[in-house]
């Protein structure tokens, strides 16, 4: 089958989608739910309307845009992945895998396939932990590792829950219809950048993800005494930002002590109160992100920060919470769709390597409830999270070709 990309269209979609926007280009800044992020899904449903599939939108507002096959009653064959941006990114995170999978969708569509399975486009709600603290939160409910009483717990920094949110966007569904069955996909293929430097450092253009890496957050509020920073004598202080500091410098000890390239750990929240210069800090707040391939080496790194915690207590005599607000387990991907991307990159005559996931991705659920997987493409130096996060358009064009192949396979 002739399969052609429409890649100029493509690029200027994704250019449109980068200027929904709260960060001046080429910064990308769309947390869920913001009116840009609103905005953003209005244009991808006229995309999908203008493609003749036929979307529908779930509580939490998870986005279907299905080609119907021609036997619709067998489970359908799924791709996709996410359009927010946490501050300051760039443009492909997610995106590529949403424009990428509807192009993929389109060029089978003008190649004249005709799909036995339905083709069905996902676009996942708030992929990113930006407004919540917590990512993959439309996964998490639609393979029900979330359940919807949890998910009403959720509030977002200023206190508000995120059924008040969903209410002020427009989506008044029920939660508890989130859930998918575990028929529902026959199979399903997320298409994103890699987010690190192998492809690139390797010169292979594809990559075939065999597992995500377990990855895991916690929130640690910080209590100590405030002041005057001119009167308050250094000796009688309990500076709960230096607190913060020394557990932040825990966190990095945590994941290079275990000495794999696999740990890694973050202190990527750092708030401080009250955020006078002239004022000691009482209170801050840490969110510390901890991941690894190997789960009992992530619960490690855990218990090396608790421990951390514990001994920074004692040292500066401060209050110390620890909030787990999540960890999960690795994915592993399913050989049926590791093979069928093997087979279409062999088709396709395209390099391709096996490797893991050290980012999570919504697929990372998905796979709870179908079988799963990703294919990656390269990006510049690795960035991703940045303004200059960049994929080549030849890579890109490469990854929906091999996207498309794949879905074909799959649906026939
Ligand atoms: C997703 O953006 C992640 O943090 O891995
Ligand atoms: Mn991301
Ligand atoms: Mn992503």
């Amino acid at each position: 089958m002739q399969i052609t990309v429409d890649l100029s269209r493509l690029l200027n979609e994704l250019e449109k989608l980068a200027s929904f926007s709260d960060a001046p280009a080429p910064a990308v800044t769309r947390v869920v739910f913001s009116a840009q992020d609103l905005a953003a899904r209005a244009y991808l449903r006229e995309l999908f309307s203008e493609a003749a599939l036929e979307w529908r939108t779930d509580a939490v507002g998870n986005t279907f845009a299905r080609w119907t096959g021609a036997d619709p009653k067998l489970a359908a064959v799924g791709t996709g992945s996410h359009t927010d941006a946490v501050p300051h990114a760039g443009r492909y995170d997610g995106t590529v895998g949403v424009l990428g999978g509807l192009e993929a969708i389109r060029a089978l569509q003008r190649g004249g396939f005709r799909p036995r399975r339905s083709i069905e486009l996902l676009v996942f709600t708030s992929e990113e932990p930006t407004l919540f603290g917590i990512g993959c939160l439309g996964s998490r409910l639609l393979s029900a590792t979330l359940s919807p009483e949890s998910a009403r717990q959720l509030k977002d920094r200023g206190g508000k829950s995120l059924e008040e949110i969903l209410r002020q966007a427009g989506m008044n569904g029920s939660l508890e219809n989130v859930p998918l069955a575990k028929d529902y996909y026959q199979a399903f293929v997320e298409l994103h950048i890699e987010q690190g430097p192998l492809l690139e450092r390797k010169e292979i253009p594809i990559g075939i993800v065999t597992a995500i890496a377990a990855p895991a957050t916690l929130r640690v509020k910080i209590e100590g005494a405030g002041g005057h920073a001119g009167g308050m004598l250094m000796p009688d202080r309990h500076d709960a930002f230096l607190a913060a500091a020394e557990i932040a410098l825990a966190v990095e000890s945590a994941a290079k002590d275990t000495k794999s390239i696999d740990s890694v750990a973050t202190t990527g929240v750092c708030n401080v109160f009250p955020g006078a210069v002239n004022s000691v800090p009482s209170r801050t707040v840490l969110e510390i992100d901890v991941r690894d391939t190997d789960l009992a080496r992530r619960d490690g790194m855990l218990s090396a920060i608790r421990s951390a915690c514990e001994a920074v207590v004692a040292k500066r005599q401060v209050r110390v919470e620890i909030e787990l607000i999540n960890a999960d387990a690795p994915a592993q991907a399913s050989p049926l769709i590791t093979e069928a991307l093997a087979v279409s990159c062999e088709e396709l005559g395209v390099g391709s390597m096996r490797m893991v996931s050290r980012a999570y991705h919504d697929s990372l659920f998905i796979s709870r409830i179908a079988p799963t997987g990703m294919v990656f493409i390269p990006c510049r130096n690795g960035y991703s999270h940045r303004p200059d996060e960049y994929a080549s358009p030849e890579n890109i064009d490469r990854g929906v070709q091999v996207l498309a192949h794949t879905l074909a396979r799959l649906a026939q």
